[in-house]
């Protein structure tokens, strides 16, 4: 979820071979719901490299964790299913975008499309598991971005050739970038096995450019790509890349969040984007108002001096949520 110059999507997205020959009907489907001890094939934490591993500052971000290695989080079933959930009619004719930056993406699935992905991405446990690997408390930030799917349908000989031509150097898939969320965890939804090049390029602290593995299928890569500057590298050796991308945000209200919108406006439809965006940005101010009031009062009714100071520190925060909030809103 880089900047990105877009283009309205369907009528100029010409990527539609071999899937386009799958695409059912989804009432064609029978609808299977998302059980985790059945789905979740994670089993034990995977590495991770952390901030200060790869020479930054650990105030740079809200987690100390900067990336993970590959881990299974779904089952093959689980990602076959989502997989079915996507490649429908439906789906192809509402949520398809295109960009510089990604040919062909489907976004805005969730809940409506895709059931079973939004189950399984705010499902307690899967949350809990990539919070775990993520080293801080996370849940979703808009409908959106819960499972959009980016496709490429290469001309594997094409990349292959560049590849063994350029073993020095990468070809990148994306510019440098940060994110516009703070975490993002990135599904392989296609047979990998055949792959290679795919990582993600990351730049630490000294500058120098390090890659971590792309993953496999059902397999994930948690990566807190708001703070690090990152960027994907092409991969050759498979008919079709699918990844599905998941944004999060801390649970947390009083956890810095800077989430922006700059990459993520050219690629939805304003009214929805911008209900969700209000509704997340003034869910988040009503909790902290409610816990501050609630701490306010209850130091009152102790007989406890108000802390002036700390109430305007609190106000101005709040102000500038709200300007932030504002400022991501862009009126046509
Ligand atoms: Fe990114």
């Amino acid at each position: 979820m880089a900047e990105v110059d877009s283009r309205p999507a369907a009528a100029k997205v010409d990527i539609k071979p071999i899937i386009s020959e799958r695409l059912s009907k989804a009432s064609a489907r029978p609808r299977v719901a998302f059980r985790p001890d059945e789905h979740l094939a994670y089993r034990e934490d995977p590495k991770v490299l952390t901030l200060k591993d790869i020479g930054l500052s650990e105030d740079v971000g809200i987690s100390p964790v900067a990336v993970s290695e590959p881990f299974p989080l779904f089952t093959e079933e689980a990602t076959n299913i989502m997989r079915s959930e996507v490649f429908t009619q439906e789906v192809w004719d509402n949520c398809l975008w295109s960009t510089d930056f990604a040919g062909c993406m489907l976004r805005g699935t969730c809940p409506k499309y895709a059931p079973f992905m939004n189950e399984a991405w705010k499902d307690p446990k899967t949350l809990a598991l990539l919070s775990k690997v993520a080293g801080i408390d996370l849940i979703p930030v808009l409908d959106l971005d819960v499972g959009s799917i980016n496709v490429s349908v290469q001309d594997s000989s094409e990349n292959q050739q560049k590849l063994e031509n350029q073993s020095e150097n990468d070809i990148p898939v994306t510019k440098w970038h940060v994110d516009s969320y703070p975490f993002v965890c990135v599904v392989m939804m296609s047979d990998a096995s055949q792959m290679t090049g795919g990582e993600t390029a990351i730049r630490t602290g000294s500058g120098e450019i390090i890659k971590v593995r792309g993953p496999q299928m059902g397999s994930a890569v948690v990566l807190q790509g708001r703070y690090i500057s990152h960027q994907a590298l092409a991969a050759a050796g498979g008919a079709e890349r699918i990844t599905m991308i998941a944004a999060f945000r801390p649970r947390d209200p009083f956890v810095s969040d800077t989430s922006v919108l700059t990459s993520i406006r050219p690629i939805s439809h304003p009214s929805e984007l911008y209900f969700q965006w209000t509704e997340y940005r003034v869910e988040v101010l009503q909790e902290r108002l409610r816990i501050m009031l609630e701490v306010l009062r209850k130091e009152h009714v102790l007989g406890h001096p108000t802390d002036v100071a700390k109430i305007k520190e609190f106000l101005n925060q709040q102000a500038q949520w709200l300007l932030d909030t504002n400022t991501e809103i862009v009126a046509k």
